[in-house]
């Protein structure tokens, strides 16, 4: 299938949206930018549409999608039995990078909620995004526009990179400004849940429920899946992701000691750091994601170095992020899934190879 790529500001913005937008009225698929990551959109009403979504990223079906609407009273028209609590969260939050989840209305397939009888819905800040959603009808099923298992994409390049020639269009807009996927809430139950941290925080969400049940966001191989999504390997670059703990220091001399080790090795080396420290570290490849105290910075460029990692052949990376805010656990949570969980404590010097 030849994949037609539309680049904005270039092409005008009416042409591309209507274009698009009937792309996805005949139950084809549209790459999208939005605030969080770039989505892959299909109509959320036909079942046909979220069958093809699944096909296109290589993704298991029984992983339900996030619906996106342009307008909050689009809202009832696909979810029931909505709380107070919910309504709130999506006054304060909406448009923006925050998902919630309610009863799903017979409205919406069970095809594009996995078999669930609930629905994640989000309405989305970034405006190319609203005005396509409403273009296409008002109700696009998207995953985040990768092949599943690869890093999200936070850049079009990113899109056309993973699914050229596998859907009918890409739309090239803005980078995303979070570049993490949004922070998602279940509203069906009588206490909100957290099943994925992101840009939104807990603190903020608190403000208006007062509750919110949060396991720990450093989830493991034992612990099941909250958001059905979370059990599949995310995020993983092709070379071994490690992640480095302990104090500073400690981090970056361990760091130093394990690539004096290696350097006889025929493996290339790369490291996620801190701006600062960039000079510090001699590799094949060091790629800094912003200074320690910009979270938003490294948030947003995250996965572009995850990707950057797979393009320079890296088969071993250390990562030197810690966490150190309710944005920096959202973080921490995409690094921990991208390592398959592997963390190398710094203080016991234990050598890696
Ligand atoms: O920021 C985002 O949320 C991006 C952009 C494109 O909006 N989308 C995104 O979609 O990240 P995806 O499919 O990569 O992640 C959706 C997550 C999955 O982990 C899925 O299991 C969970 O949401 N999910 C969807 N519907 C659910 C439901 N009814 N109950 C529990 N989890 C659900
Ligand atoms: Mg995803």
């Amino acid at each position: 299938m030849e994949t037609k790529i539309y680049s904005l500001p270039k092409e005008g913005l009416e042409e591309v949206l209507q274009k698009a937008g009937q792309i996805i009225k005949d139950g084809g698929l549209v790459a999208f930018p939005t605030e969080t990551v770039y989505g892959l959109g299909g109509d959320a009403l036909n079942p046909l549409a979220a069958s093809k979504i699944y096909e296109a990223k290589g993704r298991p079906s029984d992983n339900p999608l996030i619906i996106h609407i342009s307008e909050l009273n689009d809202l009832e028209r696909i979810a029931c039995d909505i709380p107070e609590y919910g309504w709130a969260l999506a006054k304060k939050f909406w448009p923006g990078p925050l998902t919630l989840i309610f009863q799903k209305k017979d409205s919406v397939p069970l095809k594009t909620t996995g078999g669930l009888e609930t629905v994640a819905v989000r309405l989305p800040e970034n405006e190319v995004a609203r005005a396509f959603i409403k273009a296409a009808g008002g109700f696009v099923a998207a995953p985040s526009a990768n092949l599943s298992g690869r890093p999200s994409p936070t850049k079009g390049s990113h899109v056309v990179e993973d699914l050229s020639g596998r859907i009918e269009a890409i739309i090239l807009g803005d980078d995303a400004r979070i570049g993490l996927e949004s922070t998602i809430v279940d509203c069906s139950l009588d206490i909100p849940a957290l099943l994925r941290p992101g840009f939104i925080s807990p603190e903020q969400i608190r403000e208006l429920t007062g509750d919110l049940i949060e396991g720990s966001i450093h989830i493991n191989e034992d612990e099941g899946p909250k958001a059905p999504g979370m059990k599949y390997k995310h995020y993983a670059p092709k070379g071994e992701l490690y992640l480095v703990e302990g104090s500073g220091e400690e981090i970056i001399s361990y760091i130093q000691r394990s690539w004096q080790d290696l350097k006889e090795k025929p493996q290339r080396i790369g490291i996620l750091c801190y701006e600062e420290n960039a000079p510090i570290y001699e590799s094949h490849l060091t790629l800094p994601l912003g200074k320690e105290n910009e979270e938003k910075v490294i948030a947003a460029s995250l996965f572009d170095a995850l990707r950057r990692m797979d393009r320079e052949s890296i088969d071993i990376i250390f990562s030197e992020i810690t966490a150190h805010s309710s944005l920096g656990d959202a973080i921490m949570n995409r690094l921990y899934k991208a390592a398959g969980f592997k963390r190398l404590k710094a203080k016991e010097g234990r050598k890696l190879f």
